[in-house]
């Protein structure tokens, strides 16, 4: 995303947040500056075979919704692709388009999993990764940082966690990221629909094999957790552990990569970082706010309900821009600097309220190994190329960042 609010933006009544390629024509952040300035309650006209739907930039107002389970439901679907449709397959089954009384219990059992307490052991294993990945990294005169370094950490994480064969792994990485995005606009809607399906066959098959000869892994965990007694269905087995594998991976990488370009082009917040005069930690709030991998979500309002200057209309598809948001300058002093060390930063990169990110600990956990690891490792970063950009409307990110690391020298490592 260009760095600077300045450039100009199309009037928000021209701009189609329905076509991918909007979000690579335009600047972004001016575009969401004038959203929310302009009309921050703003409604985005129907398509030939779409309906109209609310457009939230504000962070208050995106924040009073996701709060808001009661008004607004998750279970006509929660991305741009699903609400426009009118209703999402895995409603009532998969954690994320699940309300009420199923949703919490759901989220119960596998939080279980996702606690930072269960986790802990997890996490010297990422660092651990990311440290040999980098290593490798730093060694060769150049690299693509996408695919030979990022594809291969939160998928191994997630792949550990639900016990998934090695070999098998970077396989779903290339189905996550046709799922959720495109590589190009030659790709299609159908492409996507077909890398979906075929998660979903390959955890059916992983799932059964699970059920009838269960291990500790997450994966044997749902297969064989019982609520009141009773096991999950076996689409409520699959559609949750597609969502691990889905969620855990593709915003991670988006991150992890976003930051490295973020740390490149900032010299001196890339000096603060090394010097230790930040935080590993803040370094790491920072990177997720500004690289905001979910663009956004949204919800369907049940009832009519007021939001600034307009009534939402039951029935009404709501979407919350998280990239407008976490810029949004009433909450962020001057959003538009990459500040290490800022503080506070409440971003929403993770969502708010009952449907908060399940794997919000671990997403933290992964960028900032990344963050210590280059601290520790790298002196210098250049990149060699223009990063390749995909097309979405939902994920913002990159396929492809040709970068070359220049190696702390020997017995220098910053701690
Ligand atoms: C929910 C973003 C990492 C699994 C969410 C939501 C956001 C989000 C914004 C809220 C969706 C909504 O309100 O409709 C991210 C980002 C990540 C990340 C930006 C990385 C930087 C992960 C990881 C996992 C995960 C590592 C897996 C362990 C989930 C699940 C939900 C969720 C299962 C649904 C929770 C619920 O509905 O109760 N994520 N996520 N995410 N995320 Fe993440």
């Amino acid at each position: 995303m260009p760095v600077t609010a300045r450039a100009a933006a199309p009037e928000p009544a021209a701009l189609d947040l329905t076509d991918p390629q909007t979000f690579l024509d335009v600047d972004q952040h001016a575009m969401w500056r004038r959203f929310r300035t302009e009309s921050p309650v703003h409604w985005h006209p129907a398509g030939p075979d779409t309906p109209g739907f609310w457009v939230i930039s504000r962070y208050e107002d995106a924040v009073a919704v996701y709060r808001d389970n009661k008004r607004f439901t998750s279970e006509k679907g929660t991305v741009l692709t699903t609400l426009l449709r009118g209703h999402d397959s895995a409603a009532g089954k998969m954690l994320a388009v699940t309300d009420g009384v199923r949703h919490r219990e759901i989220r119960n059992l596998m939080l279980k999993s996702f606690s930072p307490r269960v986790l802990a052991p997890v996490v010297d294993g990422v660092h651990r990764h990311t440290r040999e990945l980098l290593g490798a990294a730093v060694a060769a005169d150049r690299v693509d940082f996408v695919t030979d370094v990022v594809d291969h950490i939160p998928m191994h994480t997630m792949g550990d966690l639900l016990d998934i064969p090695a070999a098998d792994r970077p396989q779903l990485v290339e189905w996550n990221t046709r799922t959720l995005s495109r590589h190009s606009s030659d790709e299609s809607e159908f492409e996507s629909l077909m890398a979906r399906n075929e998660i979903l066959l390959y955890i059916s098959q992983l799932a059964a094999e699970r059920r009838a000869n269960p291990g500790d892994d997450v994966l044997s965990t749902l297969a064989t957790a019982t609520i009141d007694g009773k096991p999950l269905s076996d689409d409520e087995i699959v559609l949750n552990s597609y969502s691990l594998i889905l969620g855990g991976d593709e915003s991670t990488r988006m991150s992890i990569i976003g930051g490295l370009i973020a740390l490149a082009g900032n010299p001196e917040q890339w000096r603060r970082l090394k010097s230790g005069e930040v935080t590993s930690e803040s370094a790491t709030e920072e990177i997720l706010r500004w690289t905001t991998p979910a663009m956004h979500f949204g919800r369907r309002a049940l009832v009519d309900v007021p939001l600034g200057d307009q009534v939402i209309r039951a029935g009404d598809v709501v979407t919350l821009w998280n990239a407008s948001a976490n810029f949004d300058e009433d909450v962020f002093p001057d959003p538009y600097t990459f500040d290490v060390g800022r503080s506070p930063n409440k971003h929403v990169v993770f969502g708010h309220g009952p449907h908060f990110c399940l794997g919000a600990f671990l997403g933290r956990v992964h960028v900032n190994a990344m963050v210590e690891a280059l601290r520790a490792m790298v002196a210098d970063i250049a990149l060699l190329g223009p990063p390749q950009r995909l097309y979405s409307n939902f994920i913002q990110g990159y396929s492809g960042l040709p970068v070359a690391l220049g190696a702390e020298p020997a017995g220098e490592e910053v701690r």
